[in-house]
Parts: C-alpha cells; sequence; structure tokens
C-alpha cells in the first residue's frame, strides 16, 4: 500500500491486530511488577484517579501525537520528522527515540531474560520448594549472580525478539500479538481466580484500592504521570513506528483510546492477581524484582499446585515482556530498511545484536560486575535511570512540540482522515501545545532533582 512518504510499506492486516501490538506493547513490566504495588502504596483508589486524568491529559494526547506523525509520514522516527518537515533539526527528536529505544531494549532483555529462567524453573519444579523469604532470595541472588546464565537467557530472550520480528509486521508482530495478548489475558484470569479464592485475600484488594487522598501530594502526581508514560511506551517512537504501518481510514483517537483502557485494565488486573496472594500468605507489598522473583515464588512454593500456577506466572510475565521488547526491537528495524536500506532479516539480527551486546554490561551488574559503577549506579540501573527518567521524557516533550506547534497544519489534516471529531482535535491540539509539554517537563525536572 502507499503511503504519504512514497514507500511502499507494509501495513497492518487489521485494526484489531494493530491495537493487539500497540497494547502488547504497552502492557509489560511496567503493568505487572510495578503499577500494582503504586497503586497500593500511593493512595489505592485515590491514585487511580489522579492517574486516569494523567492518561487523559498526557498519555492519550502524547500517544495519538506519535501515531499521526508515525501515519502522516509513513517512516519510522528519524525518517518521519525528516519527511515532515525536511530541512530542519527536528530529525534529531527521532535520533534521541532510537538511542532510546536501544537502551531500553538492553537492559529489558535482561530481565526477560530472568522471566524466561525463572519459567524453566518453575516447570521444572525447581523453584517452588521454599520455606523462607530468606530462601528465595538467596536462590534469586545465586541466579543473578551466576553472569554466565545471565546473559545465556538474555541471548534466548533476543533470539525470540528475532524470531518475531523478522518475520515482518503483518506476519511476525501481529500475528503474534494475536496469539500472545489473550492467552496473556487468560492466564491473568486463571491466577486472578486463584488469588481471589485464597482465605485472607481481602486485605490484598483493600491495600490496593482503599481510598487514602492524604496520600495525594505533588510527588505522587509526579510519580503517576512517570507511570503513564513508561506503561504507555510513550516518548521514544514506539507509537510513531507502529502508526507508520496504519491506513487512512483508522481513527486514532478511538485506537489510542483502546490501547489506553487495554494498558490500565491489566495493570489494575495484574494487582488483583498479585497482592490478594501476597496479603493471604502474610507476606508484605513490594514491587520489581523483589516481588516477582522472591515474594511470589514463596506463595507458589506455599500454595497447592504452586509449580503450576507458577509457570502460569512466569509465561504472563515473559509474553508482557515479549510484546513489548519486540516494539523496541521494531522502532530499529524500521529505522534500518527505511533508512539504510537493509533488508529485514538482515537488520533485524544486525540491530538485536547490537541490544543485546549493549545489554551484556547490564546483566552482570548483579554479578561479577556488582562494583563497576557509573555516577554510582552499575550499568543496569544507569540504563534504567538514563531511559525511564531522562530520554523518554525529553523524547516526549519534543514529540508534543513537534506535533502542537511546528508540524500543527500537517497534523490537523492527518489526525481528521478516519475521524469527523473537530473539537476532540482542538481538545488535543492544546493538550499538546501547552499541557503535556508542561506536565512531561516537570517530570524531566523533578528526576533530574
Ligand atoms: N510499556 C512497557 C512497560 O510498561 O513495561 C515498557 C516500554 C516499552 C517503555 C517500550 C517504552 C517503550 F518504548
Amino acid at each position: 500500500m502507499m503511503q504519504a512518504g512514497g514507500n511502499s510499506r507494509e501495513t497492518w492486516g487489521s485494526k484489531i491486530g494493530f491495537i493487539l501490538a500497540a497494547a502488547g506493547s504497552a502492557i509489560g513490566l511496567g503493568n505487572i511488577w510495578r503499577f500494582p504495588y503504586v497503586l497500593g502504596e500511593s493512595g489505592g483508589f485515590a491514585f487511580l484517579i489522579v492517574y486516569i486524568a494523567c492518561v487523559l491529559l498526557i498519555g492519550l494526547p502524547i500517544m495519538s501525537a506519535e501515531m499521526v506523525i508515525g501515519r502522516g509520514s509513513g517512516r519510522n522516527p528519524v525518517g518521519a520528522f525528516r519527511v515532515l518537515l525536511p530541512g530542519t533539526p527536528w530529525w534529531l527528536a527521532g535520533a534521541v527515540g532510537l538511542l532510546t529505544g536501544v537502551i531500553i531494549l538492553a537492559y529489558y532483555t535482561v530481565v526477560a531474560g530472568w522471566t524466561l529462567a525463572y519459567l524453566y524453573e518453575s516447570a521444572t519444579g525447581l523453584i517452588n520448594s521454599f520455606n523462607t523469604a530468606e530462601a528465595a532470595q538467596q536462590a534469586f541472588d545465586r541466579f543473578v549472580g551466576n553472569s554466565g546464565l545471565v546473559v545465556f537467557f538474555h541471548f534466548l530472550f533476543t533470539v525470540l525478539c528475532i524470531l518475531v520480528v523478522s518475520q515482518g509486521v503483518k506476519g511476525g508482530i501481529e500475528r503474534w500479538s494475536k496469539i500472545l495478548m489473550p492467552t496473556l489475558f487468560l492466564l491473568l484470569l486463571l491466577l486472578i481466580g486463584r488469588s481471589l479464592t485464597l482465605p485472607g485475600s481481602g486485605e490484598g484488594l483493600k491495600f490496593l484500592f482503599k481510598p487514602d487522598f492524604s496520600k495525594i501530594s505533588g510527588e505522587v502526581i509526579l510519580l503517576a504521570m512517570g507511570q503513564a508514560f513508561y506503561s504507555l511506551s510513550l516518548g521514544m517512537g514506539v507509537m510513531i513506528t507502529y502508526g507508520s504501518y496504519l491506513d487512512k481510514r483508522t481513527n486514532l483517537f478511538s485506537s489510542t483510546g483502546t490501547v489506553a483502557l487495554l494498558d490500565m485494565t491489566i495493570a489494575i488486573l495484574a494487582g488483583v492477581a498479585i497482592f490478594p496472594a501476597v496479603f493471604a500468605m502474610g507476606l508484605e507489598a513490594s514491587s520489581g524484582p523483589g516481588l516477582t522473583y522472591v515474594a511470589l515464588p514463596l506463595v507458589f512454593s506455599k500454595l497447592p499446585f504452586g509449580a503450576v500456577l507458577s509457570t502460569f506466572f512466569f509465561l504472563l510475565l515473559s509474553i508482557a515482556a515479549l510484546t513489548s521488547a519486540i516494539s523496541l526491537l521494531e522502532v530499529m528495524v524500521s529505522f534500518a530498511t527505511d533508512e539504510l536500506k537493509w533488508v529485514r532479516s538482515r537488520a533485524t539480527v544486525i540491530m538485536a545484536a547490537t541490544a543485546f551486546l549493549l545489554g551484556v554490561p547490564a546483566a552482570l551488574s548483579f554479578g561479577v560486575w556488582s562494583e563497576v559503577k557509573v555516577f554510582d549506579l552499575t550499568f543496569f540501573n544507569l540504563y534504567d535511570f538514563l531511559t525511564a527518567n531522562i530520554l523518554l521524557p525529553i523524547g516526549g516533550i519534543l514529540i508534543a512540540l513537534f506535533a502542537g506547534w511546528a508540524w500543527k497544519k500537517g497534523a490537523e489534516q492527518e489526525m481528521m482522515q478516519g475521524s469527523t471529531q473537530k473539537t476532540l482535535f482542538r481538545v488535543w491540539l492544546w493538550t499538546v501545545r501547552i499541557v503535556a509539554p508542561i506536565a512531561v517537563g516537570a517530570i524531566l525536572i523533578s528526576n533530574l532533582l
């Protein structure tokens, strides 16, 4: 199909395929190991209201901006800005996105590798015999300290990403998203069923949802904005890339709304699957690796059929990580195929290998390189800090300013294709012009301080 850029480009096979792929990018580790804890810790239902406001005021406008830039140009993030405003330095915004994507992919695949290892160990019954939290912690420390093993699983996960992305947009990313996303949902429902039927599970629900408006402070609002931003995969051009494979009939407003709704629903459901079980077992709430690789294995150890439940959980987490990682890889691959004219298979292997190599220092951060620090951070923490706290917000601000000011006329024309909602367009325009840059700027400044 011919697109505005004039290059012949693959398109999504169906709207639902595109939505599942975009939701697959959004739904990742951030939804499962971070959001539920933040929700519970930062005011429960009160936080949820703030979070929804952040999604509406920042998330949706920036996601629409990315998609409109992608569809309008029919290009990767660097090429998109070049096609839409040639001869200006705006392409640098795309280049920042590309750099951010490589770094996120580098450490994301490390964590995804741990998840694969825990999936293997769950299925073979190796990690479901913990009696104490110390035992579960020691097992995790032993595993992440074994650098050879960690790099092996990091490699294995990278290969999975290559297998999907090398098959193309429709035959790879879309096809696998259509299989994996419903599977993820089903696994989540099964885990919720188990979690909610445990005696004492009500405590977990109370932790998650009990409204506490006194917790809502400026800091918590910034936290909600940052979480919404990261969770929706914004600021580095994933949605530009996925948008570039869209046809002109797709309504961008309803598509972004659906993706955001799915992302939020899964994040809340993840909390309902996890915390009732954690509290029923008398454990404390936590987040990140401590929750996923220590507390939950202990929970599964104490439950009948724990190995099966544990296998389900790590499969779910692997799926969530895979559909996010492939979106990051696709950004790089679309750049290489559009701009460097590489064939897809070559682009996929070289780009994935680059991210893999960059990820090795992060993989070693918990083992042989745990003492190697840059700015007082291990490579793993450095990558995470640099991308989530600095580069993504910078990318987000640039994208909003581009769509709202620099390329406003084009954005209007493109946005109104497949839509008749003029008022919605005006609301969108003013949020990307003013609200989103100020809000994301505030996140950036507070992160830097
Ligand atoms: N949205 C993913 C998550 O919540 O885990 C992470 C992510 C993927 C962030 C892709 C940014 C991105 F471009």
